[in-house]
């Protein structure tokens, strides 16, 4: 025999037993996107190299060690998306979407990041994200958080953390990291080896450090909080008096900085407990500077990104994922006279009963063994077909839940159970389905 072939490390396989997890976080989170206004963006998954750097910014974790980039056969340096943002907004502007305009964009899809996989961590992984262009008020701040807030408690998770903080404008940061430098500078014996490296490059993040040894040094450096300019403290004061109205709970976390170098003002996360390490499932902010720095003119931008996997694992950790529905029916072959007739009689039911749910045995098999698929697969009914109810053009019915005593049906009856009578849903006899 060859060898197998394994999938790529951090990059996952989903598979049957969890796309309903999958689906039910994708369509919750899609159905309250468009409640709230928003519409659909697909984007590319490959773009230039160039613009992940102008935007997410070349001194961080994702563009220096993480992007999978390459030279396409022409010799283009080109990236498979490690975020949906920079996409996003290249694509806004590039087809005029910003022009007196105030858009609302949701995506989905894959996102790529060749980090150290880990539990809840790989590189491979699936975000659902949202933008919104040209609002300069925090009352869209708040809106996209509460929002955020309400995916969340549809999921049934309402016990995940939302954090906040703001980064004030690149001035006001600019004069702040002169500050942190000073006083990381002062305790640089007590720094780890990434972090005197980020003291060069980018010492905000050295804020982000879970190195235990550094917590004490972290705790004591001045706040960038403390040194937000006047506008960006009456904006944070705005977000927080709308949460507030609207009894939102948050905690004001003065060490959130985030991964990506495009913010501005507000940033927030949502971070779980349940999760270990990797507890943020889902995180954004503002970005007023990015969309004049891709190329377009000036104008203000919030959006966030939710990671699925981890929304995957918290919902079937608390167990909130609908049962997927049952079949209605099962049709079991009583004779292998009656096959062509089994699958004749099963479309003419698909035909006249929309949203009929049915599945014909295949394979064969003794009446005894195709029972027992019939009831695996969760069906309500067996429909069986043999040489018998052939002679007759009937189907012996037979309630797998109990209830209902075994009765031979003409095909009218037959769809008449299943709700196709009239041609339509709306008069499908109660209880005919499985599920209801
Ligand atoms: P981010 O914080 O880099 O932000 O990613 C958002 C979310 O994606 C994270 O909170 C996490 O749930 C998930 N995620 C990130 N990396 C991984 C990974 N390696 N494995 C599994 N899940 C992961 C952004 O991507 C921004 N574009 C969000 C945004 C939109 N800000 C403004 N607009």
């Amino acid at each position: 025999m060859a060898d197998k072939i394994q999938s790529i490390r951090g990059f996952a396989d989903i598979l049957p037993d969890a796309t309903p997890a999958w689906r039910f976080v994708e369509s919750t989170m899609q159905e309250t996107l468009e409640a709230y206004g928003f519409s659909e963006i697909r984007l590319p998954v490959v773009e230039k190299t160039e613009l992940f750097a102008r935007s997410i910014g070349e001194v961080t974790d994702i563009v220096e060690k993480e992007m999978y980039t390459f030279a396409d056969r022409n010799g283009e340096s080109v990236t498979l998306r490690p975020e949906g943002t920079a996409g996003c907004v290249r694509a806004c502007i590039q087809h005029g979407q910003l022009h007196n305009r105030t858009p609302r964009l949701w995506y989905a899809g894959p996102m790529f990041r060749y980090e150290r996989p880990q539990k809840g961590r790989y590189r491979q992984f699936h975000q659902v994200g949202a933008e919104v262009f040209g609002h300069q008020g925090p009352d869209i701040d708040a809106e996209m958080i509460l929002m955020t807030g309400r995916m969340l408690r549809r999921l049934g998770l309402d016990d995940v953390e939302l954090q906040l903080n703001s980064l004030g404008t690149a001035e006001a940061r600019a004069a702040y990291r002169e500050r942190l430098v000073e006083y990381l500078g002062g305790h640089r014996d007590a720094l780890d080896e990434e972090s005197r490296r980020r003291l060069e490059t980018n010492p905000l993040r050295i804020l982000d450090s879970k190195n235990p040894d550094l917590q004490p040094v972290i705790e004591n450096a001045p706040r960038l909080l403390d040194h937000l300019d006047e506008g960006s403290r009456e904006h944070l004061r705005g977000l927080e008096s709308i949460l507030a109205a609207a009894g939102q709970r948050y905690r004001i976390n003065t060490r959130l900085v985030r991964g990506l170098d495009y913010y501005s003002r507000t940033v927030f996360e949502w971070v779980s407990d349940r999760l270990g390490a990797q507890g943020t499932v889902c995180a954004g902010g503002r970005y007023d500077g990015l969309v004049s720095q891709i190329g377009g003119r000036e104008t203000p931008g919030i959006g966030f990104a939710a990671g699925i996997e981890r929304l995957v694992a918290l919902v079937e950790e608390v167990g909130s994922v609908p049962d997927a529905p049952a079949p209605d029916a099962y049709v079991v072959i009583g004779a292998p006279s009656a096959l062509g007739a089994a699958h004749a009689l099963a479309e003419r039911l698909r035909d006249r009963c929309p949203g009929l749910h049915l599945q014909v045995h295949s394979g064969g098999g003794s009446m005894k063994s195709q029972f027992k698929r019939a009831d695996r697969s969760g069906a309500r009914y067996a429909l069986v077909l043999g040489e018998a109810e052939l002679a007759e053009d009937r189907v012996t019915v037979k309630d797998l839940r109990g209830g209902i005593e075994q009765r031979t049906l003409g095909q009218q009856e037959l769809a008449t159970l299943f709700g196709g009578a009239a041609g339509n849903d709306d008069n499908r006899e109660s209880g005919a389905r499985s599920g209801t």
